[in-house]
């Protein structure tokens, strides 16, 4: 194993992606790319990290910012609990830490939405502490690489992992955590065959020299989703458009087009909507999220007045200031078409 962390951190030196947030390893930096690189691709946050950082570029900032403006930022980028834990975490920093970013591990793990993998993650890339950071892509190469048949889903095997790998992490901490995460992610992938050809660990792989890279680590059958169904109101008065506040729940304190649970028909939509002008059956979409599978259907309504319970906004204030989850955003399209 001595020679595979070596051969890892010499890879890693020689190929390391430069992100936005490897410029330095100031903690807030790392920080916020950690919790937004948290189930989403790298590829997918590199410009939401830029755009934050112009916007909100220090811990000051952050504990500061209005909920609005945060989740505005956050917009497409889903799991919204995890930008409200930011401004917490960064509120708690401002009052017990002097706003300093904490360097001690049980400090940093004290924060909100802060777990182990994050504390490890800072403390190791920022701080240099000799901690772990155990996600995914780091059980995956370590189960292939030592040819064990483990099931990662199992939290007890990923406290095993980490101890293990707690006992051959070297000095440079950092290195190695984003060394074993990064090669997971390219070249160790979850899906289809891994670039063993290219890999700095094929001569030392375990399940490479057995043929069992496909087969290590296991696959867990994954729970199904929950199914719900429901209909969009798209209600339009002159150019203006109806949005309500989600105010608990999944989402909550995101905006949405209003709607109602079932797929609904003309008349039931008459029926609860006065003073409807013109109706029509619009779009449909399906978004799937971590747990659940929605089904969307939607009407077109243009109604007579602003109707009471609802803001209603033009389609570029939407655009600009209301955070809109991407289950709602492909709805937008049917208010470019008018
Ligand atoms: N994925 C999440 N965090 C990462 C990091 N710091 N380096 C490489 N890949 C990552």
């Amino acid at each position: 194993m001595k020679n595979a962390v070596e051969l890892l951190l010499n890879w890693y030196l020689q190929n390391r992606r430069m992100l936005p947030w490897r410029r330095d390893t100031d903690p807030y930096h790392v920080w916020i790319s950690e919790i937004m690189l948290q189930q989403t691709r790298i590829e997918a946050v590199i410009d939401y990290y830029e755009r934050f950082m112009k916007k909100v570029p220090s811990i000051q900032a952050l504990s500061e910012i209005s909920e609005d403006e945060l989740l505005k930022l956050w917009q497409g980028l889903g799991y919204y609990s995890r930008a409200r834990n930011l401004k917490k975490a960064a509120v708690q920093i401002m009052e017990k830490h002097e706003g300093i970013f904490p360097d001690n591990y049980a400090d940093i793990l004290s924060l909100p939405g802060i777990g182990e993998y994050t504390a490890g993650a800072i403390g190791s890339i920022s701080f240099g502490l000799k901690e772990v950071a155990i996600d995914g892509n780091v059980m995956r190469v370590f189960t292939r690489v030592t040819g064990r048949d483990l099931d990662i889903s199992d939290l007890k095997v990923k406290k095993e992992i980490g101890e293990e790998i707690k006992k051959i992490l070297p000095k440079n901490s950092g290195d190695f955590n984003q060394g074993i995460m990064e090669l997971g992610e390219v070249i160790c992938i979850p899906n289809g065959m891994p670039k063993c050809d290219i890999c700095p660990l094929k001569d030392v792989c375990v399940a490479h020299r057995n043929n069992l890279e496909l087969s290590i680590p296991r696959k867990i059958l994954k729970k199904e989703k929950q199914e719900e169904e429901y209909t969009l109101f798209l209600m339009v008065c002159k150019d203006k458009i109806a949005l309500r506040k989600r105010t608990s729940g999944l989402l909550k304190n995101m905006w949405e087009f209003p709607n109602e649970s079932g797929f609904l028909t003309y008349d039931e939509i008459l029926e609860k909507i006065p003073s409807i002008q013109e109706l029509s059956l619009s779009m449909t979409h399906t978004h799937i999220f971590t747990h659940k599978k929605w089904f969307m259907n939607s009407y077109y309504m243009e109604v007579e007045k602003e109707l009471e319970g609802y803001v209603w906004v033009t389609l570029d204030e939407i655009l600009e200031q209301y955070a809109l989850p991407s289950a709602f955003t492909p709805f937008l399209k049917v208010f470019y078409k008018k």
